[in-house]
């Protein structure tokens, strides 16, 4: 009873790796595939070496492509692979074009899926991950919710509530598990800072794809550089555009490479906060306990703000928002989202080996 786990951009790599890892401790035979969604070093492979993922039995080697492309060769190479190894589960996670591509094939050979984050909502179609989210959803049979609102739109969807389970957030159990490794003051010194600074990651196509958005998304980042350093490891779609706006021009505004995992996280911990328009980071930003203004109008994780450090800002009030938060300090305490503790994995493992077992159990009889 073999499971496929399928990964493919950056932010799927510290969701796979605690359920992985949860399955291998109870003896589940598994593999990895990755698709090469990504494959930047610093995108994909530094992943592997800091989170102690198996190197994947399937590289796929798709790479960029438009979205129909880059799903299609998703889709067509695991086709062939799934024929061949005839998996009873393939098990997806987040909401890249990875995921969607493995979800429909599975379904189509009656393969049964399994989607870590699944009913997450940003009920904003013009994001390609929401059309990515509501057709997995729609797919799977083993749906793993990380926050409460999350049952509420799949049951909204008509998805039957057995086919749920609210485990808590594996990315959260990658971080709790690293904690110890995100070291601020090796972030200071490997970056040269000294005073207050900010961090930011921007790689949204409602941000950077449209020079009109870049150019105001670069007045806005500007207005932050102008009251404390800015260090922004950027995610390589917006590098040519945000150049071009004129990004790199203010001498407090540094733009790096993407950061390795533990790098990039040690950088944030120590930051006095973090601008962003990632799913993940609003996430990690939570449990660190590090202000996180949003550049989004809206968000699929609205546990973050109601119980986090999070807040949606648009470009126009950046500036103004961020001098009031560097100001105000970071909170003592905040709540935590219910069942971010670390063990999601385990959760998702447990449910995941009892499914197989059973597959098998009924398929002997
Ligand atoms: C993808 C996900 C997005 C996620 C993001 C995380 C989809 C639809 N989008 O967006 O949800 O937030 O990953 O990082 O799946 N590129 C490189 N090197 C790489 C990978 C990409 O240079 O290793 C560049 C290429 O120019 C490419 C562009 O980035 O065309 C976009 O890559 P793509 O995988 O299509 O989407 P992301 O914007 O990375
Ligand atoms: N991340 C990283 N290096 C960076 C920026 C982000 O390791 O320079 C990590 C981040 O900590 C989180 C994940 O990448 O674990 C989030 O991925 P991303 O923001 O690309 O995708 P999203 O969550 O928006 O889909």
């Amino acid at each position: 009873e073999l499971v496929i786990h399928v990964t493919g951009a950056r932010p799927n790599f510290p969701k796979a790796a605690p359920v992985i890892r949860a399955l291998g401790a109870r003896g589940v035979a598994q593999e990895l595939v990755h698709t090469g969604q990504h494959y930047d070093d610093a995108m994909a492979k530094v992943f592997f070496r800091q989170l102690a993922l198996p190197q994947p039995d399937v590289d796929l080697g798709v790479g960029s492509g438009s979205h129909a492309r880059q799903t299609a060769a998703i889709m067509t190479g695991l086709e062939e692979l799934f024929l061949a190894r005839r998996p009873a589960l393939v098990v997806v996670y987040g909401d890249v074009n990875s995921t969607v591509g493995a979800a429909i094939v599975a379904a189509k050979l009656g393969i049964a899926i399994a989607h870590v984050e699944a009913g997450l909502r940003s009920f904003d179609r013009t994001m390609p991950e929401e059309i990515n989210r509501v057709v997995t959803d729609q797919l799977a049979d083993l749906l793993f919710a990380t926050s409460p609102d999350a049952l509420t739109h799949l049951g909204n969807e008509g998805v039957r509530a057995g086919k749920v389970h609210f485990v808590g957030n594996p990315m959260i159990d990658t971080l709790l598990a690293n904690l110890d490794r995100f070291d601020a003051d090796q972030a200071r010194r490997d970056h040269g800072l000294n005073g207050d600074y900010v961090v930011a990651t921007l790689h949204r196509p409602s941000n950077v794809d449209d020079p009109d958005d870049a150019a105001e998304l670069v007045k806005a980042m500007h207005s932050v550089a102008d009251i404390a350093e800015v260090v922004v490891p950027l995610h390589p779609r917006g590098r040519a555009r945000l150049e071009a706006a004129g990004l790199f021009s203010h001498d407090r505004l540094r733009v790096i490479d993407p950061l390795g995992y533990v790098e990039f996280l040690g950088l944030v911990r120590g930051a006095n906060a973090v601008v962003t328009d990632s799913g993940g980071v609003q996430e990690e930003t939570t449990i660190l306990g590090v202000p996180c203004l949003t550049l989004r109008a809206n968000t699929e994780r609205p546990v973050t703000i109601t119980h986090g450090t999070n807040r949606l800002v648009t470009r126009a009030e950046l500036g103004f928002v961020a001098s009031q938060v560097l100001s105000a300090g970071r909170a003592a305490d905040w709540p935590v989202p219910p069942l971010w503790d670390g063990r999601a994995g385990e959760r998702i493992a447990e449910v995941i080996e009892a499914y197989v077992h059973g597959k098998g159990a009924a398929g002997e009889g």
